[in-house]
């Protein structure tokens, strides 16, 4: 999290393996010089993108630039700014896989640590496809800058690992070359600002925490929507899906943001700690109940805006027979004193109506007897929704008396914005997450147990899809998915919350 007191962390080596790439271009420069333009970059700051493609130092400036005005929130700084930043950029061709280049990752430090007369901090960020991962974690342990466990960061991308297993295979690879302290793994949800709010409105405020339990809440739901298809991404996706892209780590994140006890410090450690026992207590699912507790879709051929699109299966890169989900909806319980019972409904996809994130929590309907029937007849329990994006707002629904002289009830809202309440932009999550790998915190990062135990809460699930063919494609492009996915919340009595 961004230090309230403004204060820069020490001089910083950042190497970006994958310098050339999409994330490079659309998250991480764009973030940097943000931070470079609020005064957050250390005073001293060198980043080195390193790839396969010829660059010179020049040309990659270039290329990042147009990066930043396609893709960052403050498309120019005040005056010459990027000019000022630009310096600090550099470019060097690497093979990943030839051993000996990484030597000259040391030699740059050297000659930084000598230029600047202080040891700097580096970071390794590994913005490379998964199945680079292991190779060049590997050579970077060989250095032994990277036995300096205070100066020095590997920073990994999920998705980390593609089961318990490969992920336990993973983190224990890692855990051979590197301290846990000195590896972030990044959760991008959790960087966002209105995630982090939630520890804010349930623990800076007395209001809503004694309520915050089974006995006042009927369900809590996390939907995460999203109006693109694969946008070229099918490589990646066709062995993924909806319940290992998005279930496994960015929602079950904001699950635990919701379900958490009080952290009794915000001390990186106590605060995963309370996120790992959540975690640990999300009731097992057991084989013959995944078809009960889960349900998956894939989108079909359909039409947008009077054009024809293509169905998944005709995407490119995808097996015309391929049976990744592109929708996923869970119901998990988290079995502890808090939450036993409370059921928590995730659910995630792609080509939906809406690009939306939200989490809705559902009180329990207030008893109406006092009240006269017709009262009664637009009768709703309270919910709180936090609006994680695009809305980004805390809306609480309430009841109140339709003014009049009869006793008739509405449903009627208190809203926080953040847009309405605050005149600054926010920082993008790329940028505080940069900024707390700079700085040495490590709270909005998953640890391994953290990602262990995220898959094991999954992996049935996992198991019971892989053994079943499923009847793909199940839902229309545009839609809010399969049918079967109503019927998850409507069995229990409820809706899909869509605001
Ligand atoms: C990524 C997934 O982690 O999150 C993508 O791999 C998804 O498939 C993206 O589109 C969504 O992130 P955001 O911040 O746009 O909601």
């Amino acid at each position: 999290m961004i230090p309230a007191t403004n204060q820069r962390p020490p001089a910083t080596v950042l190497f970006i393996f994958g310098g050339s790439g999409d994330l490079n271009l659309r998250k991480l420069t764009p973030a940097l010089y943000n931070l470079f333009i609020d005064k957050y970059l250390p005073e001293r700051f060198a980043v080195v993108g390193l790839g396969r493609s010829p660059f010179t130092d020049d040309s990659f400036r270039e290329r990042l630039l147009e990066g930043v005005q396609e893709f960052s929130r403050r498309k120019n700084g005040p005056d010459d700014t990027w000019k000022s930043f630009a310096p600090a950029i550099s470019y060097m061709q690497m093979d990943v896989a030839d051993e000996t280049a990484y030597s000259k990752l040391s030699d740059f430090v050297g000659a930084k640590k000598k230029e600047w007369n202080e040891e700097p901090n580096v970071v390794f960020y590994l913005a490379v496809a998964p199945q680079l991962v292991p190779g060049i974690a590997t050579n970077l342990g060989k250095l032994p800058l990277c036995g300096d466990k205070s100066h020095v960061r590997i920073v990994v991308e999920k998705p980390f690992g593609h089961d318990l297993k490969t992920a336990q295979e993973l983190n224990s690879l890692l855990g051979g070359l590197f301290a846990e302290e000195q590896i972030y793994r990044i959760d991008h949800y959790l960087g966002k600002e209105t995630v982090q709010n939630i520890l804010a409105l349930r623990f800076a405020n007395s209001l809503f925490e004694p309520i915050w339990n089974r006995r006042y809440v009927e369900y809590v739901q996390i939907t995460a929507s999203e109006t693109v298809g694969l946008e070229g991404r099918g490589g990646y996706y066709e062995g993924s899906g909806a319940l290992r892209d998005m279930i496994q780590n960015h929602l079950l994140q904001m699950l635990c943001m919701v379900a958490t006890e009080a952290p009794i410090s915000f001390d990186a450690n106590e605060v995963r700690n309370k996120k790992v026992d959540v975690l640990n207590a999300i009731r097992r699912i057991k084989p013959e109940q995944v078809k009960d507790v889960a349900v998956r879709g894939q989108y079909g051929p359909g039409e947008k805006e009077g054009k024809a699109t293509p169905g998944y299966r005709e995407e490119e890169g995808v097996k015309p027979d391929s049976a990744t989900e592109t929708f996923a909806a869970v119901k998990l319980f988290v079995d502890n004193w808090r939450w036993e019972d409370v059921p928590f409904y995730l659910r995630t996809g792609k080509s939906l109506p809406e690009k939306a994130t939200l989490i809705t929590i559902q009180f329990k309907p207030a008893p109406y007897y006092a009240f006269p029937e017709e009262a009664t007849h637009s009768w709703e329990p309270n919910h709180l929704t936090i609006g994680i994006q695009p809305a980004r707002d805390i809306r609480l629904q309430f009841q109140a008396k339709r003014p009049g002289q009869a006793l008739a009830i509405d449903p009627v809202e208190m809203v926080f914005s953040y847009k309405d309440a605050y005149s600054v932009q926010e920082p993008e999550a790329y940028e505080t997450l940069l900024l707390d790998v700079m700085t040495g915190d490590a709270t909005l990062f998953m640890r391994a147990d953290q990602v262990e135990a995220a898959w094991k809460v999954v992996t049935p699930i996992l198991d019971a899809w892989a053994d079943e063919t499923p009847d793909f494609p199940n839902y229309a492009p545009g839609s809010w998915g399969p049918e079967a996915a109503m019927q998850l919340v409507e069995k229990d009595g409820f809706q899909w919350m869509t605001k």
